[in-house]
């Protein structure tokens, strides 16, 4: 167990806006030091000086986490400055909101690269320093996207399920080890996100805007995980309801689908 925070470093990847943002201002607020990334420099230069400004302590380093060698850049950057970061939270992403054969290539091809490819690559990254010392916390940041795949977000739901898989089956490689990774699996929250994110037609439909949380909660969920591991978590805990109803209702979801979801009348498919 980490009996004190003071002074442990956390990398926290997505840092400049939304639930990135808010854990870091956490995290620093709690006397840790932050190593913020993201690719919007004035953001997180912003967001260092008023961490600072606070009393915290705040590193920045702009990466494009889609660039191997950005992810390469950053872990080598951290290691002379830090060593090994003693917390790693993955949280950058972004998603698209769409029918899956309207979504150009590139769009599928970026956001695998950085909801999946850069959590793994800087899971694999920092991992074996972790488990030399016999310490260390990764926190992924999932989605009940990930439980509940919904229609209109499929690559989405997907890159999050394998955030929640590759999260559940590391944690067992990882008992006893010293070393814990935790998946935070939030229902909607009230950031960026939906702005950021590709959608396809006018008024499609984001059911998830409704009802958000704020990124403080999720935040604040983070500090509880890090505190007290656990392998998952959702945010609120009443969205825990979606593994059971994808399990035992996921049909229902099925003939709901086109009640959320409208396609144009000249492509042939369901319209309002
Ligand atoms: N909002 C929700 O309802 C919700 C619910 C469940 C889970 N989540 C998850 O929470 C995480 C954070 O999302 P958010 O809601 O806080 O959205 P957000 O405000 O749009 O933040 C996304 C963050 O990811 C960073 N990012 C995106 N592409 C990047 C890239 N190529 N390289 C480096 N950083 C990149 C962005 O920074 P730059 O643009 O500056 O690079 C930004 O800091 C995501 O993984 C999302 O899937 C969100």
């Amino acid at each position: 167990m980490v009996t004190s925070w003071q002074g442990k470093v956390a990398l926290i990847t997505g840092a400049s806006s939304g639930i990135g943002e808010a854990i870091a201002r956490r995290l620093a607020a709690e006397g840790l030091t932050v190593i913020l990334v993201a690719r919007r420099l004035d953001r997180l230069d912003a967001l260092a000086g008023e961490i600072r400004a606070a009393g915290g302590q705040a590193q920045v380093i702009p990466a494009d986490l889609a660039q191997e060698a950005d992810r390469l850049a950053l872990f080598n950057q951290v290691g002379r400055k830090f060593g090994c970061p003693d917390v790693l939270v993955n949280n950058a992403g972004f998603a698209y909101y769409g029918f899956t054969d309207r979504m150009s290539w590139e769009t599928a091809h970026a956001l695998l690269d950085v909801n999946v490819t850069a959590l793994v690559h800087l899971t694999r990254l920092f991992l074996p320093a972790m488990l030399a010392r016999r310490s260390g916390r990764i926190i992924n940041i999932g989605s009940v996207n990930g439980v509940m795949p919904s229609q209109g977000t499929a690559l989405y739901s997907a890159s999050k399920a394998f955030v929640h898989a590759f999260t559940a089956a590391l944690y067992r490689e990882l008992v006893g080890s010293g070393v814990t990774v935790s998946v935070v699996l939030p229902g909607p929250v009230a950031t960026e996100l939906f702005d950021n994110s590709e959608k396809m037609e006018n008024g499609f439909r984001i059911p998830a805007e409704k009802g958000a949380i704020s990124a403080a909660r999720v935040a604040g969920s983070v500090w509880s995980l890090l505190r007290r591991p656990h392998r998952y978590v959702f945010v609120p805990w009443y969205w825990r309801w979606t593994a059971l109803a994808e399990a035992y209702f996921g049909w229902a979801m099925d003939l709901a689908g086109p009640l959320l979801l409208k396609r144009t009348k000249e492509k042939g498919f369901l319209q309002s």
